[in-house]
């Protein structure tokens, strides 16, 4: 594609390096260069209008035109722009939202440590694993476990819990001796022929044991995992997964660290993906719709007894030492509070657990399209693998990109979505959702797909 030399794509292609961009391809493809939005809809610069199917990056819950968070936030800039937390200091929004955090926690969590990205939450919380081990004297107690196909985020150390080779390749991970993957808990994907989802779960969960067993439990420091794996294919637990890992971890007194970055803030019906899958984590990241992505934002919330052996050693070194600039930006933590203050005001759990089912009566009805193998979700979060052959569940070849050719039929169709590994396409869409507004998203998606059967057709 030829741009104009002064138009905005010209000069983005000129200048700007894209995260999960073929940067080559991007020379010629250009941007989508986004001007605006309004509720769930986004507009680009040739004044063309698209359903934001997955919230931009699973995080701006409440849309693209929420004006009191850009009242929290202009208030904040005039009173006071910022302070750092490093040694003693404090400004209210950031007292305010660890309260309020600690107040809805999903478990016994004592406190609150606030970061800028959901990967530095992650690579906070493993940080705090090694640091707090070494604190309680176990200092070989350093292994961390999460599942193939997880996304914590691409710190160098989250790179490794990160099981997704796309994040790895080119980049010399992992490097590191303390990191071990289980299998997926994708049911429809590695479930045995004839096996229950029970009886999956109970396998998943002994490969846990096995594997900690293997590695000795004194070797075994934590276990991470999202409520709903997101960016590896959207997928839920199958039935009885978490009480069954958890009742391993706590055999073995290993750590369960919940990645709360998609699931947090009611994505999945709960404040929590813990509360919907009984989860009882010692540790939480939480980022994205902590402050509906209007500033950069995430934390990383703490048991107690975790807290208080972190603290004691503190005492014995003389400070904690590690700490971001931006973390706990007041400017960012007011934006957050009044998502959260919004959240709460505006009912938005209630609106989700009421409109949910609709959006998962839409997406269930696409499960009898030819391409798709699974339609599956829970809340407001959804996803549909596409399969060559809906009884054999035979994938099509990888050079196919079968999700990206419909997500961008989509595009075509004024919808925004997101290709996943393993073939998927993943939807999301703002938490502020109307029924309409389902309809829209779900009938421009039918379009995208039937665009992809026409070309199949054709080249046929
Ligand atoms: C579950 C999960 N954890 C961590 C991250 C990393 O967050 P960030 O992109 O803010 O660094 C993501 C990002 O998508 C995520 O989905």
């Amino acid at each position: 594609m030829a741009h104009h030399p002064n138009s905005a794509a010209a000069r983005d292609v000129a200048y700007v390096v894209h995260p999960y961009t073929n940067l080559r391809a991007h020379e010629s493809k250009g941007p989508l260069v986004i001007t605006g939005g309004e509720r769930i809809y986004v507009f680009d610069d040739d004044g063309n209008r698209y359903v934001e199917g997955l919230s931009g990056l699973w995080c701006a819950g409440l849309g693209f035109s929420e004006k009191r968070l850009v009242e929290a936030a202009r208030r904040q800039l005039d009173t006071m722009p910022y302070m750092h937390t490093f040694a003693h200091r404090s400004t209210m929004p950031v007292i305010e939202l660890a309260e309020k955090l600690v107040a809805c926690a999903p478990a016994d969590i004592a406190k609150v440590w606030f970061v800028n990205s959901g990967s530095e939450a992650i690579d906070s919380a493993l940080k705090l694993i090694w640091y707090y081990q070494n604190a309680r004297g176990r200092p070989e107690k350093k292994l961390v476990i999460s599942r193939r196909r997880a996304y914590h985020g691409i710190t160098l150390a989250g790179g490794h819990l990160t099981a997704l080779p796309y994040a790895r390749s080119g980049f010399d991970l992992p490097m590191a001796e303390r990191f071990r993957q289980v299998t997926t808990p994708s049911w429809y994907r590695d479930g045995l022929p004839g096996e229950s989802e029970e009886d999956f779960s109970t396998r998943l969960a002994a490969e846990l044991d096995g594997l900690i067993e293997a590695e000795g439990a004194d070797r075994v420091a934590a276990f991470f995992a999202e409520p709903v794996m997101g960016a590896g294919g959207v997928i839920p637990p199958p039935a009885g997964y978490f009480e069954k890992v958890q009742a391993v971890l706590a055999e073995h007194d290993v750590l369960f660290v919940a990645d709360e970055v998609i699931c947090g803030f009611g994505r999945t019906g709960n404040m929590w993906g813990s509360q919907t899958y009984g989860i009882r984590p010692d540790l939480v990241t939480c980022a994205k719709q902590l402050s509906s992505a209007y500033a950069p934002i995430a934390a990383l919330m703490i048991a107690d007894p975790v807290y208080q052996t972190i603290a004691d050693r503190t005492d014995e070194l003389g400070t904690f030492g590690m700490g971001y600039t931006y973390g706990g930006h007041p400017v960012a933590a007011a934006v957050a509070l009044a998502t959260l203050e919004i959240y709460e005001s505006d009912g938005l759990i209630e609106h989700v657990r009421r409109i949910a089912p609709r959006f998962q009566e839409r997406l269930a009805a696409l499960g009898d399209d030819g391409l798709v193998g699974e339609a599956r979700g829970v809340g407001l979060i959804g996803a549909l693998e596409i399969v060559a052959d809906k009884t054999t569940r035979e994938p099509f070849p990888a050079d196919a990109k079968m999700a990206a050719r419909i997500t961008e039929a989509c595009l075509q169709e004024g919808l925004i979505l997101r290709p996943l590994p393993g073939d998927v396409v993943g939807i999301c869409p703002p938490l502020i959702i109307r029924e309409d507004e389902i309809d829209d998203l779900f009938d421009r998606l039918r379009r995208g797909l039937a665009r992809v059967h026409a070309a199949l057709r054709t080249a046929a």
